[in-house]
């Protein structure tokens, strides 16, 4: 097998921060700040879930799910879930499971789903000697009893097609399609021009419930 030598961009942060920069590209970028008390506060009044996810991080690993339930809180890490009264005693907890690592805080996207399980979209695209190319793009069910889509983390893959027509309907299929290989390519311009040497991108896309596709991340030198 040939050897990838295309650039490697890790950090959540730089790459989410190059795209806010782009109007379009922007508007599908749900809402992110950096992890901290008043900003999970904050974030939670105002979008009603979160998600917490390590700026350095792959695979769905340490990624935590947090809502605002009633007059409490709870969350869901892997396949636990735990709830509280306070925000101060969900701080904490979450405090007690998050590793001594910078973390971001995400609006949560409301994915739409099949048979309950949520669906997200991975595209991937590379660049050749003649441009870029689609190398594929797949739909990712979460396993039951998660939220993370993840294959390592036990998420199936199906085609884009049966996932799009299956959580929202079979008249949205082409059109979705085509928004997420348009957001491709205006986000790989983006990415390219303040990355110089990335050649291969693994885009992470969620669709809402009223049909509305989100930027999760952006994977360099994706597997
Ligand atoms: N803002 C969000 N709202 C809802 N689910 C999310 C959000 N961000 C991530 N997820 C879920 O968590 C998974 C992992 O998050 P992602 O940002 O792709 O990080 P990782 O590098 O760990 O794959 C996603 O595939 C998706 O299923
Ligand atoms: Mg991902």
């Amino acid at each position: 097998m040939v050897e990838s030598h295309g650039r490697r961009v890790p950090n959540k942060w730089v790459k989410t921060e190059a795209l806010l920069g782009h109007s379009l590209l922007a508007s599908h970028i749900p809402p992110t700040r950096s992890y901290t008390a008043d900003n999970l506060r904050s974030m939670l009044n105002e979008h009603g879930m979160v998600v917490i996810k390590p700026v350095l991080g792959s695979g769905g690993n340490g990624v935590i799910k947090v809502q605002q339930e009633g007059s409490g809180y709870s969350y869901s890490y892997y396949a636990r879930k735990r709830q509280y009264a306070t925000f101060e005693a969900l701080f904490a907890s979450i405090g007690s499971v998050k590793k001594k690592r910078a973390y971001l805080i995400q609006k949560g996207i409301r994915l739409a789903t099949i048979g309950g399980r949520p669906i997200d979209y991975r595209v991937k695209y590379e660049k050749t000697a003649t441009g870029w190319i689609y190398r594929s793009m797949v739909g990712r069910l979460a396993k039951p009893g998660l939220f993370v889509t993840n294959l390592c983390r036990g998420g199936t893959m199906v085609t884009a097609a049966h996932g799009i027509r299956r959580s929202l309907s079979a008249s949205q299929v082409a059109s979705k399609k085509r928004e997420m290989r348009e957001l491709t390519v205006a986000a790989t311009q983006v990415l390219e021009s303040k990355f110089p040497g990335v050649n291969l991108l693994g885009y992470d896309y969620g669709i809402d419930r009223n049909g509305k596709i989100w930027i999760f991340e952006v994977n360099t030198k994706p597997q």
